[in-house]
């Protein structure tokens, strides 16, 4: 029905951050509140998908009606995709992943006993780009969180993850991206089309990227 437009179709969406920790009282993370990608699972459920939402940490309260992952670091979100994958017709990685994390882990809280300290960081797993790889049936969404060159970077991103479509949000312009309930996308998709949005809410977002993911999958 058109009303139910994602009916019988499995949808996994990733929101929030991911925390990366250094010794057992501190982290690194970033400002991702995961509205955006709560959104995204809501109004999914709404539209009749099964919907699976991977979540890192968030203050937000467990949307109805989802199979809900919680997740801390990059490597728990990774794992969690993983095993969720399979199952899926559309992947949606609104979920700002930490994209280092410290070498060294300590176990025992790091003493105030000197100048500076510097902490070596490491590259982590590119989630979105392994979804790239073993790609299948499924229709992979990501997004592009830049604060300039949107669309070259996008593009970039769209091409070099093997993805179907990207949603690109400028997260230095007011109103838009990290922890406000409003954003201003740019959805460019595989086939070189793009449609620019103006700043609404990521409600409405959500409702534009899962329609527009609709019309990438096979009936
Ligand atoms: O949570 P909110 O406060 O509502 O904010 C929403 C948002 C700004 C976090 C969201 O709209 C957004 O842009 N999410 C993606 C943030 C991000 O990590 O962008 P990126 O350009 O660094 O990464 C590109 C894509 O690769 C993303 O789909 C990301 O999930 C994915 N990625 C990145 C690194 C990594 N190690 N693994 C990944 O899968």
């Amino acid at each position: 029905a058109a009303e139910l437009p994602l009916q019988g179709k499995h949808v996994l969406v990733t929101a929030g951050p991911t925390r990366e920790q250094v010794d057992p009282v501190r982290y690194f993370t970033n400002y991702s509140s995961g509205k955006m990608g709560y959104a995204i699972a809501k109004t999914a459920v709404r539209m009749g998908a099964s919907v699976t939402l991977i979540s890192g940490p968030t203050a937000l309260e467990k949307p109805a009606g989802v199979n809900f992952v919680e997740v801390i670091s990059t490597e728990d979100m990774y794992q969690a995709v993983m095993k969720e994958y399979p199952d899926q017709d559309l992947v949606i990685k609104s979920a700002a992943v930490a994209d280092y994390t410290p070498r060294i882990k300590y176990n025992e809280k790091m003493k105030k006993n000197k100048e500076n300290w510097s902490v070596e960081m490491e590259k982590t797993t590119d989630i979105l780009s392994v979804l790239g790889q073993k790609k299948e049936r499924q229709i992979l969404v990501g997004f592009a969180a830049e604060t300039g060159n949107l669309e070259e970077y996008a593009l970039d991103k769209l091409k070099r993850k093997n993805l179907d479509m990207i949603v690109a949000n400028n997260v230095a312009q007011e109103g838009s991206g990290f922890s406000v309930d409003t954003n201003r996308v740019i959805i460019y998709k595989k086939d070189g089309s793009s449609i620019e949005y103006p700043l609404q809410s990521k409600e409405k977002v959500a409702e534009e990227v899962l329609l527009q993911a609709l019309e990438l999958m096979p009936l």
